[in-house]
């Protein structure tokens, strides 16, 4: 133990400029990555992590049908014990949302949602409600994360919709789901930063649907401002003692390549076409594994 400890306070001074969060919805999980790594940054939520909490789990297999009501209570009470554990990148809280939920009703959870802690970003799904959403939320200072992000135009939207805003604004990128359909989703992250680079820096990429090691190295490699990290991922870079890139780091991806688009962002954010089919399944995956705690089928 107490050599463990030596190795995680020496890797304090080598944080990687890339803040951490930790991809869970279990208190205890954040507890033991902190020990772990020695820090952890932030925390990113959402249904179907939630849905995986144990003392959810447990709830729904003792027959317990929760209200909705309930659902959000006990919501309420994991997020309350995760965010005293992270940093400054604060815990990311999803608002539940179907395909027909409108913009009005998801800001009126963010609200409720952000008053939880005081460390709060709320996530919004990248369609167009959602978007005006968190451009109704940011022009009242909630902090927001947008989430089931797969194309460009939906990260420029992102950013037009919520320019203005004093508060940093998250961008979620799915790198593991666009690698799920064949393509190289880790090319996303580069093009949204080199997009970025044009702009004024109010949208920072949190790289999400991180399935490997190799994924978070590359983040690191690319310096995405912040990374979503499973637990999984977190031990493997742990027992690896903490590797981080070289300049020569080459990631290597099967996937087929996602080019380049020379995107105009000062458009009005309704211009972009953010259409996407992972975005819609994700919503309605995450719509199954709310009702899934709910004792109810999807
Ligand atoms: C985090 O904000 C995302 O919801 C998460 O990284 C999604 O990961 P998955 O594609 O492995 O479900």
């Amino acid at each position: 133990m107490h050599q463990d400890n030596e190795s995680v306070l020496s890797r304090k001074s080598e944080r990687p400029k890339t803040k951490i969060l930790v991809d869970g919805g279990d208190p205890e999980e954040t507890l033991r990555m902190k020990n772990l790594v020695g820090f952890v940054d932030g925390q990113t939520t959402n249904p179907s992590l939630i849905a995986k909490n144990p003392d959810i789990i447990k709830l729904v297999a003792s027959g317990n049908k929760l209200s909705e009501q309930q659902e959000n209570d006990e919501y309420k009470k994991i997020v309350q014990r995760i965010a005293p554990l992270v940093g400054d990148a604060g815990v990311s809280i999803e608002v539940f949302s179907d395909l027909d939920t409108s913009a009005e009703h998801m800001l009126r959870q963010g609200e409720e949602m952000y008053g939880w802690i005081p460390n709060a970003y709320i996530k919004y799904p990248c369609t167009s409600e959602g978007l005006r959403a968190a451009h109704l939320s940011v022009a009242r200072g909630i902090r927001v994360n947008i989430t089931l992000c797969f194309s460009q135009a939906q990260a420029a939207a992102v950013y037009a919709a919520t320019k203005g805003t004093q508060t940093p604004v998250y961008v979620s990128p799915f790198i593991g789901r666009l690698d799920g359909i064949g393509q190289n989703g880790m090319d996303l992250i580069k093009s949204i930063k080199r997009m970025f680079a044009k702009g004024d820096g109010h949208v920072l990429i949190l790289a999400a649907s991180i399935r490997s090691l190799e994924h978070l190295l590359c983040c690191f490699f690319l310096g995405t401002e912040l990374a979503t990290v499973p637990t999984k991922i977190l031990e493997q870079w742990a027992a690896k003692k903490f590797p981080m890139p070289g300049p020569d780091f080459v990631y290597r991806s099967s996937g087929i390549p996602i080019g380049y688009e020379d995107i105009d962002l000062e458009q009005p954010w309704e211009n972009f076409a953010i259409e996407h089919e992972l975005t819609r399944t994700g919503i309605q995956k995450f719509v199954a594994d709310y009702q899934a705690t709910l004792g109810r089928p999807g």
